[in-house]
């Protein structure tokens, strides 16, 4: 798709375009000036998105992406429809009409071992009279499978795959697939019309964050990535589909009308051969993944080397797909009315299997949510045992068709944390009983209540013990301040001891106390304390994380240890100024603020200052003059220094300028008639504004 030499070219374009003054100029050409933007635009997503492989930073992205917004806002006539901005479509989409397919999406022929593989490639040497079959093999991609539809060049429609015959015309939000070029050069191929298959999937990795924000809010996460995709293809709202960074592979062309004039390529005579053009053209095909091989031999190995990797994959596969390579052959040996004759799916394990739901226990969380948890019959899925599952809240115990004495399906995708697919009903023999909800906290037995547009019921006594402990137990996990063997069991241990009451407590106790403990020998007992000592030092994101606000995930956690100096600066905040920061919304700020507001927290806080936890965000040193990981930005008249100056002596000391004030700004160097840059800047607390003499001693140290 780009070369080295055209790679290079849009490198030093998009440098040029980084400097702000390509621009220049553009009103007499605005169409040229546009398309260059454009172009390297395109480019970028096609590295982030396809690659994997970005060259800019996502601020470089968003800095040049702001500014064709505003050129093409200025010339609204000069706006063409494959524009990196017009992926998003206006407003909320009513609904998704049924389109025809040009061709009938068939499903294919399943096998689940070795012999069914050889049956096939028999029948497939019978029909196609050949003695060795050349096949391509490649992965199943788990999700859902849409169908895309580009005439001359461009998108036209993409449609979910419905009955086989019709989908939903789901368009909009396909384009918000950043992955998915909006126009591709069919014509280069002679190609008028095309129909292109693929899955649209959601990345293990960004599964897991959206599961992480939907535990956050409270609500059911879902059981694998596949549901992920599935859900997402029919939501009305696209910039929501744009938020869940929705992924596509296209694998298969299923039909291409043609116009010889703009032929200047020959036509792909082979399977891989397409894939190769899909690639070409800036698709995300299975080119890397797939393997041409001689023979059904060559093709078990493939699959025995590729189920191998299958843990080891960004996205979750069910199998292998097999496919005869040649494409006449493919129409040679035709379709049954179900699959297609020339292809083939090899199954993997599946990593569901069925058990028995043997009661519900109700646990209190730290934020004193009360949680379902599901004793079931022993079981192996994925490669680990499981005796019990979260089942959430009422809502999806309904949802799922839950009841005690139920036969269960369930399943561990990836590393996720196994989940219920759903209930057996038709193996119910009567027996089986309804789970009851407790009406008081199964700890202290105070009332339960439950907010109306939440699902879960709250025990709202803060002092309630499990959540103390649960608050405990969370401030010293791993991803908070990550305080080495201290773990569940131990926490439990001290508080039932008396030797801790709350969070800062940990800070207080002693070796006599721990010595006193069966099985705290003196070697356990140091490393316990040192381990308590180390964690005074964690960055300031785990202990905003560890102090388990409501909504404040690690990522969250992350974006306000970024904002400010030191965390009393949040409890400056107010709900408005918290919700500018980086990934903060409105229940976000709302409940941070609320946080801050309770004379406990901030109490607690002072406590843990006072014990000598680290309260400020760890900036950069200054050592040696170096400005490593530091961002800067100047503005107004610069009196004492040229700005292309002392741009550079931040480069060349480490440091880097941005082209704008957001929260990832460090320093703003003010000159003379300074404007709104400054009085954006001034609102964000972690923003350092320093006058020029400030940073020329900035630069001596
Ligand atoms: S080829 C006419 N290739 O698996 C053949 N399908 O039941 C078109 N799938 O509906 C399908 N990865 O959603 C093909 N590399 C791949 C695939 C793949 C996943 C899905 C597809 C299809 C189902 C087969």
């Amino acid at each position: 798709m780009y070369n080295t030499e055209k790679t290079k070219s849009l490198q030093s374009t998009t440098a040029k375009w980084l400097a702000q003054d390509a621009g220049e100029g553009m009103d007499k050409n605005i169409q040229p000036g546009l398309e260059e933007l454009r172009d390297i635009l395109r480019f970028h997503e096609y590295r982030y998105y396809v690659l994997n492989n970005p060259l800019i930073s996502d601020f470089e992205y968003d800095s040049l992406y702001k500014l064709l917004e505003k050129f093409e806002a200025e010339h609204p006539e000069a706006v063409t429809r494959d524009s990196p901005t017009q992926r998003v479509g206006a407003g909320l989409i009513k609904d998704f009409p049924k389109r025809q397919h040009l061709v009938p999406m068939l499903s294919l022929a399943n096998s689940y071992n070795e012999e069914d593989l050889l049956d096939w490639d028999r029948k497939v040497r019978e029909l196609s009279g050949l003695e060795e079959v050349e096949y391509c093999a490649e992965p199943k991609f788990d999700g859902a499978s849409i169908s895309l539809v580009y005439e001359d060049d461009h998108l036209e429609r993409a449609t979910t795959r419905g009955d086989g015959e019709t989908g939903d015309e789901i368009t909009a939000n396909m384009r918000l697939v950043r992955s998915l070029p909006l126009s591709a050069a069919f014509s280069q191929y002679g190609m008028q019309q095309i129909e292109i298959r693929g899955e649209v999937l959601m990345n293990k990795n960004n599964f897991k964050k959206y599961n992480d924000k939907l535990a956050e809010e409270g609500l059911a996460p879902l059981a694998n990535p596949r549901n992920a995709a599935a859900g997402s293809l029919r939501i009305k709202d696209s910039k929501e589909v744009g938020r869940r960074n929705l992924e596509a592979f296209l694998y298969h062309v299923s039909y291409h009308s043609g116009n010889a004039e703009t032929q200047q390529l020959p036509e792909p005579e082979t399977h891989a051969g397409m894939l190769n053009m899909l690639w070409e053209l800036g698709f995300r095909s299975p080119k890397q993944e797939m393997k041409v091989v001689k023979g059904i031999k060559a093709v078990l190995k493939y699959i025995h080397e590729f189920e191998q990797q299958r843990d080891d994959l960004p996205y979750e596969i069910d199998g292998i797909v097999v496919k005869v390579n040649d494409l006449a052959m493919q129409d040679k040996l035709g379709m049954t009315s179900h699959h297609p004759r020339w292809a083939i799916a090899y199954k993997f394990k599946a990593r569901q299997a069925t058990s028995k739901l043997l009661g519900v226990e109700f646990q209190v969380g730290r934020t004193g949510a009360v949680t379902p948890v599901a004793k079931i019959a022993a079981v192996q899925v994925g490669g680990v045992t499981v005796t019990s599952i979260s089942v959430h809240n009422e809502e999806y115990i309904r949802e799922k068709d839950l009841k005690i004495g139920d036969a269960i399906l369930i399943e561990r995708s990836g590393d996720v944390i196994p989940q219920i697919v759903r209930s057996l009903p038709d193996q119910r023999t009567g027996t089986e009983a309804a789970i009851v909800f407790p009406k008081t906290c199964p700890v202290c037995d105070d009332e339960l209540f439950k907010p109306e547009d939440e699902a879960v019921w709250r025990c709202v006594n803060i002092n309630c013990k499990a959540q103390v402990v649960e608050r405990i137990i969370h401030f010293v996990s791993k991803d908070a301040m990550d305080i080495r063997s201290f773990g569940e069991a131990n926490v439990r241990r001290f508080y039932d001891a008396g030797f801790i009451t709350d969070v800062p407590s940990i800070y207080h106790i002693t070796a006599d106390q721990l010595g006193s403990l069966d099985g705290f020998g003196e070697r356990s007992v140091s490393n316990l304390l040192e381990a308590i000592e180390a964690s005074k030092k964690q960055p300031l994101h785990r202990l905003i994380y560890g102090l388990g606000i409501r909504y404040v995930g690690e990522t969250t956690a992350k974006a306000l240890a970024q904002a400010v100096d030191n965390i009393f600066d949040l409890a400056k905040m107010s709900e408005e100024q918290l919700k500018q920061l980086d990934d903060v919304g409105v229940k976000v700020s709302k409940s941070i603020y609320e946080f801050f507001q309770n004379e406990d927290n901030v109490q607690m806080l002072s406590r843990l200052q006072d014990s000598g936890i680290v309260m400020e965000a760890k900036k950069q040193q200054r050592s040696g003059g170096t400005l490593e990981g530091q961002t800067f930005l100047f503005t107004g008249t610069l009196t004492k220094f040229k700005r292309s100056e002392a741009e550079e002596m931040v480069e060349s000391f480490g440091g880097k300028i941005l082209g704008g004030v957001s929260s990832k700004l460090n320093f703003l160097i003010v000159g003379e008639d300074a404007g709104s840059k400054l009085e954006k800047a001034k609102k964000i607390p972690a923003i350092k504004i320093l006058s020029e003499e400030d940073f020329l001693k900035m630069t001596k140290t």
